[in-house]
Formats: structure tokens, sequence, C-alpha cells
């Protein structure tokens, strides 16, 4: 029977978007939830049949998200999975209900970890309706829903910051269903971010942190760089007569505000300390430190991480041994350097060859034989909760970001 409008009429045009999108898994749950919206007036929605694939199915065709999704999640052995892949497919902002078979309070609390609104079994009363329709239904203690940020700063110039970051943005894109990413580039004058990924170079950081109170889907639309729609750049590019240091805040702002809609924020800090890469670190769930393996970046690592610690509100904090350089026979073992800096190494990405410095001149994915390719996809994974990196310990991701909406 497909998807139907409010009035019960098949919606003639399936791209266009309605503010409220209900997918039920019976007719005869759809055709009440159609009665009960008739009956409070709502016009701006489609009602579906289908489990959540069909509606990740459905959210691919219309041309942007909606507002609140309504799923019914009777019958699914595992809801908690096949939400994750929802939560891929949609903006983070979106604000999602679930309706199901049980009155189950441990599945309940557990929705509302991972990020749902509120959850009723069926049937679906008018009254529960109206509280989701108008916004009141959703309650304070649910964790709020929005992207994660991971900022990547390096020990030293040319030590893989870009490399580790450009790479860990593409890989965390192409990860999931219709997931967003974007990548900032906070070097003033332009890192290689951008030619990594084989975009244009963006301007727009000095004009989009001068509006940082105003931002909005438009907005962001106009100023943001992609090819293919989900993965964005943003970067400052400036002339090199141009000197610049954003308002107080205006890093926060943008970054809460890009965090409603990308899944993932991926910041390339040129410049490991000041103020933007403060802010940064304070809004950030993830910190990657790049480091070479010699003694210079080991003492910057320890001074780096201390000042992180006492002064701001620390991120989780990753220590990623980049080898961007061929490894010399005096070099600082992994281990060795990991007991010089009192801090477990997360990942160590051996040297690469040509394979890094051909994908940025191509602006090309990295070969699928990179070491440094397969080191980051672990990398990313990991931060996604799909997997553990076998250096670190059981249940190792679960801290990264606490529980995974
Ligand atoms: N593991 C690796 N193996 C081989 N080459 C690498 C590796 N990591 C990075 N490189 C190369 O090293 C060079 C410097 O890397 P990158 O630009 O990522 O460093 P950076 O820390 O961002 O430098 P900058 O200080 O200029 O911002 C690039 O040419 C890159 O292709
Ligand atoms: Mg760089």
């Amino acid at each position: 029977m497909g998807v139907l409008d409010v009035l019960g009429k098949k919606s003639k045009d399936s791209n266009l978007a309605a503010s409220l999108l209900v997918f039920m898994v019976d007719e005869v749950s759809q055709q009440q939830v159609i009665q009960a919206l008739r009956q409070l007036g709502v016009t701006d929605a489609h009602v579906g049949v289908g489990s959540i694939d069909d509606l990740i199915e459905h959210l691919l065709k219309v041309e942007k998200s909606p507002e609140r999704l309504i799923v019914d999640i009777s019958g699914l052995d595992q809801p908690l999975d096949a939400l994750s892949r929802l939560a891929d497919a949609c903006d983070p902002s979106v604000t999602v209900y679930t309706v199901g078979e049980k009155n189950d309070v441990t599945l309940y609390r557990l929705l509302l970890q991972a990020g749902i609104s509120d959850y009723r079994y069926k049937p679906l009363t008018v009254d529960a309706l109206r509280g989701w329709v108008d916004g009141r239904g959703s309650f304070s203690v649910r964790q709020s829903r929005s992207g994660k940020i991971i900022a990547v700063s390096g020990t030293r110039g040319g030590v893989g910051t870009t490399s580790v970051a450009g790479q860990l943005a593409r890989e965390l894109c192409a990860g999931g269903g219709l997931r967003k990413v974007v990548f900032l580039d906070m070097d003033f004058h332009g890192g290689a971010g951008t030619t990594l990924m084989g975009m244009q170079s963006n301007h727009a950081m000095t004009e989009t942190l001068d509006s940082a109170e105003n931002l909005d889907a438009q907005f962001l639309e106009r100023v943001l760089t992609t090819r293919d729609g989900r993965l964005f750049t943003l970067g400052f590019n400036n002339g090199y007569e141009q000197e610049y240091q954003p308002a107080p805040g205006a890093v926060t702002s943008l970054l809460r505000v890009l965090a409603q809609h990308f899944h993932y924020l991926v910041i390339d800090l040129a410049q490991a300390g000041g103020m933007i890469a403060n802010e940064v670190y304070m809004n950030a769930h993830v910190n990657c430190l790049v480091s070479d393996h010699s003694v210079h970046s080991g003492r910057i690592l320890t001074s780096l991480m201390t000042h992180i610690r006492n002064n701001l509100d620390a991120p989780v904090m990753h220590v990623i041994l980049n080898a961007s350089r061929p490894p010399v026979r005096t070099q600082v073992d992994t281990q060795e350097f990991a007991k010089a800096i009192s801090q477990p190494v997360t990942l160590a990405i051996p040297y690469d060859g040509i394979f890094p410095g051909m994908a940025e001149d191509l602006g090309q994915q990295l070969d699928k034989d990179s070491l440094m390719a397969k080191s980051v996809s672990k990398l990313a994974r990991t931060l996604t909760g799909e997997t553990e990196l076998d250096e670190a310990s059981p249940g190792w991701w679960r801290r990264l970001f606490g529980k995974v909406a």
C-alpha cells in the first residue's frame, strides 16, 4: 500500500518531504495512525507500512530528513541494532519515537539511553500521539541526539595529522548508510585535507564563525563544500596577509550547530594550542593526538596531554603514532614510546610508502592495500563502536563516547 498522506492518499511524489514520518508494521496500525493524526489536525505527515529497513529505503528517496520519526519496532529481536542503522540514515537532529508490542521497562530504558525520545506500546492512542506531534512528549532524561566531534591534532608539522584526519573522515562516511560527515580544516592558510578528499578548497570558515550565532540549515548548505552530499568540508584558506581571531565562543557555537546536522565532525587542528584548539578540545568527544616516534614529540605529547587534562573539560584522548617517514634504525619503538609518555598508544600506523602522497596528489581514496588505509579503517570502526582495537582492553570503545546513540 506504500506511504500515505493523512488523507489516506498515496503520496504522488515520493520526494515530497513531510515534517513527520511514521512507519508501522501493518496496515491496521497504519490506518489507526492516519485516523489519529486527522483528529489532531496534522496535515504535514506521511504514514508508511514496513520495517525499519523499508523506512531507511524510503529515507534514501526523500530530499530531506523529516523533523520527527515514529517507528514501529514490533517483532524485532534486536531493535537497538535496527535503530542504530536508522540513526545513520537520518540527520542526528531528527527526533525519533518508537511504538512496540511490549510493556517492558528495561527495553524502555535502553531505548531512552540510545537517544530515542519516547516509547509506547500499542495501540497508539490519540493522547500519546498528541504529545509527540507537539513535541511535549520527549522526556528530559533522554540523551540528546547529536553528532560526535573528533579532534585531530599533531605534535609537530608533517607528522600526518591531515592524512589521519582526512582518511578518518572518508572512512566514517563510507562506513555507514547515509552517514553525513563534515571535515573542518582549521589551518588559517589551508591544509591539505580538502585536496586529499578531491574537493575544491573552501574559504567560508571566517564568514561562518562570524555568523556563529545565526547558523541555520540554509546557511550551512551555502557555505559547505561537498561532491556527494555526504562528505562535506569547511576551511579558512585565508590570504597570507590576513589575521583572524574568532569571537570567544564562536567555535563552540559552530560545533554545536554542525553536530545537529552531521553524524561525525572531524577537525584537523593545524595548531595544537591556542584559542581555536582549546575550544575544540572542550567540545570534542574524542581527541586523537598524532605523533612521530621522536623524543621531541614525546615531550610535546606529555605537556599537551597535561594541558588538556588540567585546563579543559578533557575529551577521551588517543595517541596515534604515525610513521610519516621511513623508519630509522635508532628509532624508539612503540612500546618504549608508550612507556616514556606514560600513556598507551592506541594505534601505530606503519610507514606506507608512496600511497598517502599519491592519494593526496590525485585526491583519491587510499589504495585498498595501503597500510594507512587499513589502520585508519580500524580506528574509524572503533570510534563508531563497531569493533574493538586489538591493542585495547575489552570494552574500550564504550569509553570513547559512552553509550552509542
Ligand atoms: N604513514 C605514512 N606513510 C607514508 N607517508 C605518510 C604517512 N603519513 C603521512 N605521510 C605523508 O607525509 C606528509 C605529511 O603528512 P600530512 O600533511 O598529513 O602531515 P601534517 O601533520 O598534517 O602536516 P602539516 O604540518 O603540514 O599540517 C604527506 O606527504 C603525507 O602523504
Ligand atoms: Mg596538516
